[in-house]
């Protein structure tokens, strides 16, 4: 073979080799972002149904009977709180922090700020648990308890790591965003 033919060909196998490699980065990349999106929307539906479940016990906790509705179900729905805060605690990925691309409404400030964004989390399960036991205890005054902190934990994240469209705002501040049960200010919230 001649000298110039082995130059040509060492040449392309250096562009095939690079080529190769910028594709599998390209790859990785794309695989990576997949993955980011299917966090983003794991998290969301969680949270779509902590929503749901405090929707349905909050009657309950305000002492509105309703006639399909019971302790049983109460105590399901509060176990289920807890296992949907669990589930979402884990769903907060770095490369998840996507919202200047407009694929999740959760701020940068929730990787910025960590302590801050798990301490409002710790305090979510801690007032879900209590809520849980306050159920199946009976216990009244501690229930109304759970259920102002839990709302206040939520509403408090949701102010400070949740980006809201000033549309949705008019409908969203009355729901999810904080007071979950109508007889709170009596209560002390830390
Ligand atoms: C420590 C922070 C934190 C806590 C606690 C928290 N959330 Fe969220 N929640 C968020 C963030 C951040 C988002 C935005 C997620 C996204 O867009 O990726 C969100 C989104 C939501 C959404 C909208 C989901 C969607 O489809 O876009 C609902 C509904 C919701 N939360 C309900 C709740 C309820 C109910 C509770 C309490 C029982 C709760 N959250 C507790 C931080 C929190």
């Amino acid at each position: 073979m001649k000298k110039t033919n082995i130059k040509i060909m060492y040449r392309s196998v250096k562009y095939l080799l690079i080529l190769a490699m910028s594709l599998s980065i390209n790859i990785s990349y794309s695989s990576d972002f997949k993955e980011a999106l299917n966090v983003i929307e794991v998290r969301k539906t969680a949270m779509q149904s902590l929503w749901h479940r405090i929707k349905r016990i909050s009657p309950y906790v305000e002492l509105k009977e309703k006639v399909d509705y019971n302790k049983d179900l109460a105590t399901e729905d509060a176990k289920e709180i807890i296992v949907l805060l669990e589930k979402a605690k884990n769903l907060w990925s770095e490369n998840s922090n996507l919202s200047a691309k407009g694929f999740t409404n959760a701020t940068p400030a929730v990787w910025a700020l960590p302590e801050y964004f798990g301490k409002l989390y710790s305090e979510a399960e801690k007032s879900a648990y209590q809520l849980k036991d306050s159920i199946i205890e009976d216990n009244i005054e501690n229930t109304t308890e759970a259920m102002c902190n839990l709302g206040k934990a939520c509403g408090t994240c949701h102010a400070n790591f949740r980006r809201l469209l000033t549309n949705q705002l008019s409908n969203e501040v009355s729901g999810w965003s904080g007071k979950y049960i109508k007889n709170c200010n009596s209560v002390t919230v830390n």
